[in-house]
């Protein structure tokens, strides 16, 4: 296997809410492969898109802290980057799209000139080589008459095209890793596939990792060669596609699986696991899971619970007691 091209080693980012710091990011650490796709799942609130601006440092300071761990990249802590040197990486290297097109890109200025900016400013291209530079990449995310676009302004664009747009700013210095928080969620199922596709297509070319933020388990089945299962805040589970969907392990992860997309788990409820995801302030002690898991045990409502590895050639793990190899855990695994 490739060597990672990101390495995320107990990523921990804290937000100040009424003199008190929280954890919104709780020692995560994973991998991301060139050419392969990691997925970040999980209910609304679990802390998905404070990682994603954790790694590119851009979570509004206040009410964030600053995010602790390491973030390596090719040999350097982007955590201990100056602004400057972040500047460089940020949007270049690594490349970032969010769920709202609309707001990412600025209104009162047209696509040609926010996209030959990026031109200008990471590529030192400027005039005619910037201007066909920009239109090459309209052109590969399928946007028609690039040139024609050139001069419009985001609201005379479709939502899928706005989409379009963002990816094609996204990747017009072809970065190493791009991190995409709901692509897809904001846009209608048929241009959902599209985007999808045309992202997956651009990976293939370029060999660029992917950190693919969603809760729909069909793009996970679609999209990943990894999963993380976050919840309040953690890694419940980890693995590689094939185990998270074949082996799953962690009962939040099963609870997760047989929930439906449905209106009510959009507005954050999922029907197969009662309760509701607690709240930063009022995270539970033990496992953040136990007053919503039917295999609740004593041990589960005290202290912090381990990674236990379900394989260790897949680097499979799960945060449960369930999985500790002791004879009674096994016996409770085996009535699942
Ligand atoms: N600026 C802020 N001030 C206070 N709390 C915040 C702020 N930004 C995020 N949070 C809280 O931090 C937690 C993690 O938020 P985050 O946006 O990362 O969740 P998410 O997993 O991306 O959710 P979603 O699926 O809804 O996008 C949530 O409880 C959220 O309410
Ligand atoms: S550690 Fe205990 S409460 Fe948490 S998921 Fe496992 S069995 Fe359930
Ligand atoms: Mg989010």
């Amino acid at each position: 296997m490739d060597e990672p091209i990101l390495t995320v080693n107990k990523l921990t980012a804290r937000l100040q809410i009424d003199k008190r710091a929280y954890k919104v990011v709780d020692e995560l650490s994973f991998k991301l492969y060139p050419g392969k796709t990691l997925a970040l799942v999980g209910e609304s609130g679990c802390g998905k898109t404070l990682t994603a601006l954790s790694i590119m440092r851009i979570m509004a300071s206040p009410p964030a802290l600053p995010p602790e761990g390491e973030v390596l990249y090719k040999g350097q802590n982007l955590l201990t980057l100056s602004e400057s040197q972040m500047r460089r990486i940020r949007g270049s290297r690594i490349a970032m799209i969010f769920q709202d097109p609309t707001s990412a890109l600025n209104p009162v200025y047209t696509i040609g000139e926010q996209l030959i900016e990026v031109a200008e400013l990471h590529l030192n291209l400027y005039g005619d080589d910037a201007i066909e530079r920009v239109a090459r990449s309209l052109n590969e995310v399928g946007i028609p008459s690039p040139y024609k676009r050139l001069s419009e302004y985001p609201h005379q664009l479709s939502g899928g095209m706005k989409q379009r747009v963002m990816i094609a700013m996204a990747l017009i210095c072809e970065p190493d890793i791009l991190i995409a928080d709901e692509p897809t969620t904001a846009l209608d199922v048929t241009i959902q596939a599209q985007v999808l596709d045309l992202i997956r297509s651009l990976q293939a070319c370029d060999h660029m990792a992917l950190l693919l933020i969603t809760h729909d388990m069909g793009v996970v089945a679609e999209m990943a060669h990894d999963v993380i299962v976050m919840y309040a805040s953690q890694a419940m589970e980890c693995g590689n596609v094939f185990q998270i969907f074949e082996r799953m392990s962690h009962p939040y992860t099963k609870g997760l699986f047989q929930s439906r997309p449905t209106l009510e788990s959009h507005r954050g409820a999922l029907p197969a696991i009662k309760g509701a995801v607690p709240s930063l302030k009022h995270y539970p002690d033990g496992c953040r899971f136990h007053p919503r898991c039917p295999f609740v045990m004593e041990k589960c409502k005290k202290g912090p619970v381990p990674d236990f590895v379900i394989d260790n050639e897949t680097k499979h793990v799960s945060k449960c007691w369930l999985y500790d190899g002791t004879p009674e855990s096994a016996e409770r695994r085996g009535r699942q």
